[in-house]
């Protein structure tokens, strides 16, 4: 078993073979978790109707299974630029090739994740269920696309998908005397703090850590958890929730002409219009929904035009966030209208940068903080410019932590480890340099670190040069793009030191990325099949498929954003 499924604590009662024909198989392809959640959410409901269920990660699929199912559902997040998930990579690629079996008399349904502030919202799930339908499946519950605040769409599409699929799978189970059988995650033990109840922590440090003349503002954060039972290991993420900037929520209101003690509902709850702006609603990040009621509900006819052209209202979000559109088009709305236009705030998710094993109760970040001009005014974004410029040290932020099972040091600790992580991608890397020096880790380290300029963008610079000296990390690989007159990256750094990676990878090494997924993440990936393929004369093909089996054998992980 790979480390996923030692993960998922293995097999619960006794296992159906793969394509039971009396059990629902849901299928979840995952990067930081939010498909196994509601795919884990779906695998209980049908339990709890008696249906047997098999949960399976995409990534312990065999491709060549899906002639033996009959029942199949689908839970898959979309990434970036309409992107599966790593786990999910496989089988999304799978599907479209003429290996794929035919399909007829399977019944599937398919439910997707993603964010609309995307362009290709959900593209992956629409993807599946598409290849599917065209290898002969039958779809018998209607897709849903659920956007970031998915909590209650997804309880109800489970509770239609499993009205659908329940009559033929009770027969199924009838005709072969099936009895409940279970396969896969049992729930861990986890803390009573969760995305629906996070824990209200104190803010104890936020620290500028680039230079007076830097081009970025990063922070150095660190949060207490005392008073809470959160616990996390590095590789996880913790969710932030944040509140709205008070004078953008006043200006709102008078741009609408809404009273700030008018009562509002969200959910069951009453509170004044004020409260749920600064602390409920979603005021910064822009996405197509927001701009289409927003239309509707004022009658704006250049924003209605843009609701038909999914071109031009990609144009016009992109540089605007939420409250510009109202700067620019306001209007009198009643309150509660207002806020049916607008979504539930969400928590924001950082890599943790720091090791319980040296930090104990606290948890530590390094923000980026979101900052540009437009229209004549600074912007900010919604979390960064919260903690970087309006939270006090001392105050309560509400927080949560997010496992991530992708994203972890090998569990032998002599196993080197090589990291790539430029920019804010470095906080992982400081979390797995923590627990590897506590843990006296005997396995080599190798960082490769990137950023504009020396003397402003070192981030960690001092710690960094502290493990070099106590030996913990073998080697550090540093890119100052701006720092010459040519730029220089860290796929530039891997490339130089061509032989020495291919030979750390032979020996076993494990290999992490962290930070921006479109440029770097690709860039590097480039980087790392062109030193296979020189030091093993591998085609390209050959060297992609080599990394491909390094991430199947959990050896080459990404947390990119
Ligand atoms: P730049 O801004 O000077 O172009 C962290 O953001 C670092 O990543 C910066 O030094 C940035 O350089 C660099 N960077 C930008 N694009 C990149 C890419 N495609 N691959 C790797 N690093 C990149």
């Amino acid at each position: 078993a790979n480390a996923n499924t030692a993960a998922l604590g293995g097999v619960v009662g006794a296992a159906p073979s793969a394509g039971d024909a009396a059990a629902l198989t849901i299928l979840y392809g995952s990067q930081t978790g939010n498909s196994k959640g509601v795919a884990t959410k779906l695998k209980e409901q049908a339990e709890s109707r008696g249906l047997a269920v098999k949960l399976v990660s995409m990534a312990d699929y065999k491709p060549t299974a899906l002639k033996k199912e009959k029942f199949l559902t689908v839970v898959v997040s979309t990434y970036g630029e309409g992107e599966p998930p790593e786990d999910a990579e496989t089988l999304h690629e799978f599907l479209a090739t003429k290996k794929a079996p035919k399909l007829d008399g399977v019944k599937i349904a398919v439910i997707g994740l993603g964010d609309s502030s995307y362009e290709f919202f959900c593209q992956t799930a629409k993807d599946f269920e598409q290849r599917l339908n065209k290898l002969g499946a039958e779809t018998i519950y209607q897709r849903a696309d659920l956007d970031v605040d998915y909590d209650d769409e997804a309880a109800s599409w489970i509770s239609g998908a499993l009205d659908a699929f329940e009559p033929d799978l009770k027969a199924q189970q009838g005709a072969t005397g099936g009895q409940v059988v279970s396969f896969g995650a049992p729930a861990t033990a986890a803390s009573q703090y969760t995305k629906q109840n996070p824990f209200p922590a104190e803010l104890s440090l936020v620290q500028k850590i680039t230079g007076r003349d830097s081009t970025k503002d990063v922070r150095h954060v660190e949060i207490s958890l005392e008073g809470s039972d959160i616990t996390y290991t590095p590789g996880d993420s913790l969710g932030v929730y944040f509140l709205n900037d008070e004078i953008l929520v006043d200006e709102v209101l008078t741009l609408t002409q809404i009273d700030a003690a008018s009562q509002v509902k969200i959910a069951d709850e009453e509170l004044s219009i004020r409260d749920a702006l600064i602390e409920k609603l979603e005021l910064t990040q822009s996405y197509p929904g927001f701009v289409e009621k927003y239309a509707i509900a004022t009658g704006t006819p250049e924003l209605l035009k843009l609701v038909e052209d999914k071109a031009a209202m990609r144009e016009y979000i992109e540089p605007r966030q939420i409250y510009d559109v109202i700067r620019q088009n306001p209007a009198k709305l009643e309150a509660q209208t207002l806020v049916d236009c607008l979504r539930k705030l969400q928590a924001r998710l950082y890599s943790i940068a720091s090791s319980q094993a040296e930090v104990e109760d606290e948890v530590h970040l390094t923000i980026g903080l979101v900052e540009f001009e437009a229209f004549g005014s600074e912007h900010l974004g919604g979390c960064s410019g919260y903690l970087a410029r309006r939270a006090e040290e001392g105050c309560r932020v509400k927080v949560y932590s997010e496992h991530n099972d992708n994203f972890r040091l090998p569990a032998n600790d002599e196993t080197p480890v090589i990291m790539v992580g430029p920019g804010t991608g470095i906080a992982p890397f400081r979390a797995f340099l923590q627990e590897r020096d506590a843990r006296e880790a005997s396995g080599k380290n190798w960082l490769f670190f990137g950023n504009p300029h020396f003397t402003q963008d070192f981030l960690y610079q001092v710690e960094i040069q502290g493990y070099l000296k106590s030996g913990l990390l073998s080697k550090v690989d540093v890119a100052f793009s701006r720092d010459q007159a040519e730029k220089v990256y860290v796929q530039d750094k891997l490339r130089q030191n061509s032989k020495d990676v291919f030979a750390w990878l032979e020996a076993g090494a494990h290999l992490y990325i962290c930070g921006d997924a479109n440029r770097m993440a690709k860039d590097v990936h480039n980087a790392l099949v062109d030193i296979i393929s020189e030091n093993t004369g591998k085609s390209y093909e050959d060297a992609d498929q080599y990394l491909k089996d390094l991430r199947s054998a959990n050896r080459y992980q990404k947390d990119v954003y």
